[in-house]
């Protein structure tokens, strides 16, 4: 058989998708595995398990980060890397993450197979917390171990109960021995369903991303007066809750008054005492602000942290501005991005250009190391939700090209 009939095994990949998300599975048929959770922990033994069962040589780097390597003809050339993360949002889907990395595992799985040796070795990997959701910032493992983030700080990182990332990775036992610090990737490609609506809307089976939007993150903290809501008048209060209203409204409006490529979201809100009948005097919220245009996206937060200001300032409560995190678009490597549109081709699947509205480690390793990423169709434009769908047939053709770009790339000399 040539090489180029070689396709993965479409049943196989499903059944492993499938094995996956009975963990952290939800009754509304999606998942949740926070990262470093008890889930996640059992998500990853169960991956690094298929990668062993592989015969893949598995590391594990101190921040939990999860590689197996398939050896290159050539072994000490740079690796082909392709991967992405098992953890997901609460109530989030079966794809979101998981596509790309056991998309990648079944590349391999047919590689091995069918006795297809590559020239550079091949690796797949699982980076930690991904999401965010539970340990701010998002990408932490990718940001670590390209050098975006400082590992003590993230380490330090806590969740809503205080557990700070470095207990949960030691207690879930995945603070590994390895440095988590970049070495030289020759490709990285990155596999995942869309999360929006342009390929359905498009009828198209592919979709081939330019690049990845700039995602701002901020933590909003007001602190205003508590008090006893019957006796205490209208007048004179200080209600860090209607204060935060008022923001979130700010923060709604903000595309539509700047313009251009921009989207703007509060998505999490811690509100104390939260007790019906008390003043609420401290409020915590999120910002996340994307646009493809970072400057863009600075300028309109500028706007949006001065108007913060004056509404804490009327209300008289105090107001405290975390960034949590900075990242700037990425774009991808062009000459990488044809190659996956003319496999996609190749194929004869139908293929999309587009930018990717969603975060990705890709944005992280795209600083260090040419990469592109692959993505199908979300039913529905629907994610980050636990009736995220993606119909196995695109899952299986999304892994076919996949599988032929790494191919591709990892038979390059140089
Ligand atoms: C990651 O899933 C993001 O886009 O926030
Ligand atoms: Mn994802
Ligand atoms: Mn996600």
């Amino acid at each position: 058989m040539g090489i180029s009939s070689l396709r993965i095994n479409g049943q196989r990949l499903q059944t492993t998708l499938e094995d996956m998300a009975k963990i952290g599975a939800t009754p509304g048929g999606g998942v949740q595995r926070l990262a470093l959770s008890n889930e996640d922990k059992q998500a990853r033994d169960l991956f690094v398990q298929w990668l062993q069962d592989l015969g893949l040589e598995v590391t594990k780097d101190e921040m939990g980060n999860i590689f197996g390597k398939r050896r290159g003809k050539l072994d000490n050339l740079p690796p082909v890397v392709s991967g992405s993360h098992l953890d997901s949002q609460p109530k989030g889907g079966r794809f979101d993450g998981a596509l790309g990395v056991l998309g990648a595992l079944e590349a391999l799985r047919t590689l091995n197979e069918n006795d297809i040796d590559t020239i550079r070795p091949i690796i797949v990997v699982n980076w930690t917390n991904e999401e965010g959701t539970r340990f701010a910032p998002d990408m932490m493992g990718s940001g670590v171990w390209t050098g975006a983030l400082d590992k003590d700080w993230v380490y330090q990182r806590t969740d809503i109960n205080g557990i700070p990332v470095i207990e949960e990775l030691e207690r879930i036992g995945y603070r590994g021995k390895t440095s988590a610090t970049k070495w030289p990737i020759h490709i990285y490609y990155e596999y995942h369903i869309e999360q929006g609506p342009i390929l359905e809307r498009n009828n198209k089976l592919i979709g081939i991303p330019r690049g990845i939007v700039s995602l701002l993150w901020f933590d909003i903290y007001i602190e205003g007066e508590a008090n006893q809501v019957g006796p205490t008048p209208m007048e004179g209060r200080h209600d860090a809750l209607c204060a935060a209203a008022e923001m979130i409204l700010k923060v709604d409006q903000l595309p539509r008054k700047r313009g251009g490529n921009l989207v703007a979201t509060v998505g999490a809100i811690h509100n104390y005492p939260n007790s019906r009948n008390i003043i609420p005097d401290k409020v915590h919220f999120t910002v996340d602000i994307r646009s493809w245009d970072d400057l863009h996206a600075l300028n309109a937060w500028n706007n949006l942290k001065r108007e913060f200001k004056v509404i804490a300032e009327r209300r008289g409560c105090s107001i405290h501005i975390e960034e949590t995190s900075r990242v700037e678009h990425a774009q991808f490597d062009q000459r990488l991005v044809q190659l996956v549109s003319d496999t996609a081709q190749t194929l004869a699947y139908s293929s999309h250009s587009m930018v990717s509205g969603a975060g990705h480690d890709a944005s992280y390793i795209n600083q260090i190391a040419s990469t592109a990423m692959i993505f199908v169709p979300s039913i529905g434009g629907r994610s980050h939700v636990e009736v995220e769908n993606t119909s196995w047939m695109d899952c299986e053709a999304g892994a076919n090209v996949l599988l032929h770009c790494i191919l591709k790339s990892a038979n390059e000399t140089g």
